[in-house]
């Protein structure tokens, strides 16, 4: 859609740069001419006022904290859902019918096993390697073993690699865990739901029976909900950047685990409970609240803060339910960690500074007190995020491999180096 255009003016010259409008959210000056016409770049190093694609499939609005799915809220898909209805609408478009989500969550089904042979790849690891460097080396691996599905320019082999990674994560990502514990693998159960299994394959052990828990598998499937998409995120926007250059799906979605795995992105909900496990007890948080506003300090609040959120993170709202849901079932009454959240979103949320920044907790805030009490340890966090982001990468990447304007991302630069100098020979240089 081109509407009017916007006037560009330096010096004497001037060029017309067009404005585009999407069905909600702030219009785009299309800038893809711009060095053809004047010789200039754009410069936008953290992406801030940079609409890097163009996508039908998740909208944020950072003002008003709303995240839509193909329309639908985010609230509604976790509170009336399913992980694997919010997967099949964020793969196709539309939520599905009765019919079309039984064979879907049939076809996902089949596949949730790995080829016998990568349980060979996690023994060469170290037993204490963090679970996020297991996944980003495995999930890498897949590429090598089913190469049936890394063909791009086939869109049924699109859809089994698709497939095949939202079946696959939980499994790998069990692996690592059960790995790093010293446990023996679990095989996946196809009679058990999407969360569940996960919980199965994490916690069973072979030598007593594991009673699954609704209460808890509820959650986990909200966990995975709440994480399956967001827009074009730092790990988001690396797995369409590597898919841009013709890579194979798995590859792309070994790219965006790097990616996520660092504390600003995915890593953060580990870093939070880190960081309220170091807080303690709630009479010290006004030391901490101190230090994340001193510049000199780079602590910073962890679990607060977005990119694009400037109002209440709307996973959060729904993530602290979950937490007081799962913390009720376990008969948690008093955790010392939730008391002292509790209280620093108090006075986080009253605290000048932090309104100022309008800094409101994210869904990486409650997130962690939850994983902890479902029993992951806190190197497992990151690696969930990666399970349930699985489909948004995916659902990105497919929908830029079937965009017929697609071409490879290469963004350009403001070169400050040296400018152009003759080489000397070792021997002359002082
Ligand atoms: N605690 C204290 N001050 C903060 C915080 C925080 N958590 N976040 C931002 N600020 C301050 C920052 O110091 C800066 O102040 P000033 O303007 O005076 O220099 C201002 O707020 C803007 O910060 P910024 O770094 O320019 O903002 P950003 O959009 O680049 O960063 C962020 C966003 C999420 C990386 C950042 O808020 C942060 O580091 N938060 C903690 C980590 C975290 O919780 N990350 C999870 C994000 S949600 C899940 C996901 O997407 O993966």
């Amino acid at each position: 859609m081109t509407d009017q255009s916007a006037k560009f003016t330096m010096d004497s010259e001037q060029a017309e740069l067009p404005r585009r409008s999407g069905t909600i959210g702030p219009e785009v000056v299309d800038v893809t001419q711009l060095y053809k016409d004047t010789g200039l770049f754009t410069f936008d190093p953290g992406f801030s006022s940079t609409a890097s694609c163009e996508s039908k499939i998740t909208y944020i609005d950072g003002d008003n904290g709303i995240l839509l799915h193909r329309g639908y809220s985010i609230d509604e898909l976790a509170e009336k859902g399913d992980y694997l209805e919010a997967c099949y609408l964020l793969l196709y478009g539309e939520l599905p019918t009765a019919r079309e989500k039984e064979d879907f969550v049939y076809r996902v089904t089949r596949h949730t096993m790995v080829h016998e042979q990568m349980n060979r790849f996690f023994t060469g690891f170290r037993r204490d390697a963090h679970p996020m460097a297991v996944m980003v080396a495995c999930v890498g691996a897949l590429s090598a073993f089913y190469h049936d599905s890394t063909d791009i320019a086939d869109p049924h082999q699109r859809m089994v690699a698709s497939l095949r990674m939202i079946a696959k994560m939980p499994t790998i990502a069990a692996m690592a865990y059960k790995y790093h514990i010293g446990q023996p693998f679990v095989y996946p159960r196809n009679d058990l739901d999407y969360a569940e299994n996960f919980l199965h394959m994490c916690f069973a052990v072979p030598c007593e029976p594991y009673e699954i828990n609704p209460v808890l598998a509820r959650a986990m499937d909200r966990i995975f909900t709440l994480h399956a998409d967001h827009e074009q995120n730092a790990s988001t926007s690396t797995v369409r950047l590597a898919g841009s250059s013709g890579a194979n799906p798995f590859a792309c979605i070994a790219a965006g685990v790097a990616c996520l795995w660092g504390p600003a992105h995915g890593g953060a909900n580990e870093a939070a409970l880190n960081m309220l496990m170091e807080i303690g007890t709630a009479d010290r948080i006004p030391e901490f609240i101190a230090r994340a506003k001193d510049k000199n300090d780079p602590f910073r609040l962890m679990g607060f803060g977005h990119r694009v959120y400037k109002n209440y993170d709307p996973r959060a709202k729904i993530m602290q339910k979950t937490c007081h849901e799962v913390l009720d079932e376990l008969g948690v009454r008093d955790d010392p960690l939730l008391e002292v959240a509790m209280e620093l979103e108090r006075i986080a949320l009253t605290d000048q500074y932090f309104i100022d920044k309008k800094l409101y907790p994210n869904v990486d805030f409650y997130s962690g007190i939850t994983l902890k009490a479902l029993g992951f340890p806190t190197a497992m966090f990151t690696v969930l995020f990666a399970v349930a982001r699985t489909v948004g990468w995916i659902a990105q990447w497919k929908e830029m491999i079937e965009d017929p304007k697609q071409r490879i991302g290469r963004p350009r630069q403001l070169y400050t180096g040296a400018p152009q100098r003759d080489y000397m020979p070792v021997q002359d240089r002082g």
